[in-house]
């Protein structure tokens, strides 16, 4: 267990970050599987898939998905909503079936499944969880473990540059699900030279007055330049294609940029 996306951060996960536009990323997922692979892509491995935000829009689109994560929270609501998405959908197709993703409670270190994939996907920094070079190096080799020839990965990392020059912020949230109100702080610490920013979430849910819940967790993450994500990944059997701006891939990254999606491929 690693201690970070544990039960009640899990329950409030999909709340906090109700804003982010999982189905349009999903949209952008499949804009560069059609711009970058050789081929169509029919099955997707999404590694740290946490409560499936891409996990289902892809299915939906017909997509098969396998979603790894090490977070049994995190997969049970990924189930759960997997569940109720493919009932609606099935019910809406007259008596089809919709393909659900399947969900593995794994390490993505050290993921062997056995098999491979079009393309493998890891989403909203999950490469930045990865934080020391053995983890780091680890994780992509198993992704290349799980991709043919020319098999395509993708992944949104933090971007060195924009997080030198903007640094993380101190922030706090306030959002309602159901009848509670969640407070979120957000305390961060950079760590230049490790590369790193220690992220410490203290949430708490209210019913009223009444604190309900409280969770605190410490997330390290890290951030990465150009040069160095091309050489871990030419390390692991992998050429970076492209790094763009997250989610506007028409434009090249700088210091603005605090999200960035790389595609590699997978080589012989
Ligand atoms: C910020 S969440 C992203 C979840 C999902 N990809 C999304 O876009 O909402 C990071 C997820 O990565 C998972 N994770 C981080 N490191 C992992 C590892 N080594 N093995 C498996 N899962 C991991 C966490 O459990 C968590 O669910």
């Amino acid at each position: 267990m690693s201690g970070i996306f544990g039960t009640g951060y899990a329950a409030v996960y999909d709340a906090l970050y109700g804003g982010k536009d999982y189905a349009g990323e999903s949209d952008l997922i499949a804009h560069l599987f059609a711009l970058h692979a050789d081929g169509p892509v029919a099955s997707v491995l999404d590694l740290g898939c946490g409560t499936g935000g891409h996990a289902l829009p892809l299915a939906g689109r017909g997509l098969r998905v396998t979603g790894v994560d090490r977070s049994p929270a995190m997969l049970a609501r990924a189930r759960a909503k997997s569940a109720e998405m493919t009932a609606e959908m099935t019910a809406g197709m007259a008596g089809a079936t919709v393909a659900a993703p399947e969900f593995i409670e794994a390490d993505v270190r050290t993921l062997r499944l056995g098999r491979v994939f079009d393309a493998a996907i890891m989403m909203f920094a999950v490469l930045g969880y990865q934080h020391d070079d053995d983890a780091l190096l680890a994780t992509l080799a198993s992704v290349r473990r799980h991709l043919p020839p020319s098999g395509l990965f993708l992944f949104d990392v933090w971007y060195g540059p924009a997080v030198l020059a903007q640094r993380p912020g101190d922030r706090v949230r306030t959002i309602s699900q159901a009848d509670e109100r969640i407070l979120r702080t957000t305390r961060s610490e950079l760590d230049i030279r490790a590369q790193i920013c220690r992220v410490d979430f203290h949430v708490l849910r209210l019913a009223g007055d009444r604190v309900v819940g409280e969770e605190r967790e410490t997330h390290t993450m890290r951030f990465f330049f150009d040069r160095e994500l091309g050489l871990a990944l030419a390390a692991c059997g992998f050429r970076l294609e492209a790094l763009r701006a997250f989610q506007d891939i028409g434009r090249e990254p700088d210091e603005t940029t605090w999200t960035v999606i790389g595609v590699a491929r997978a080589l012989p």
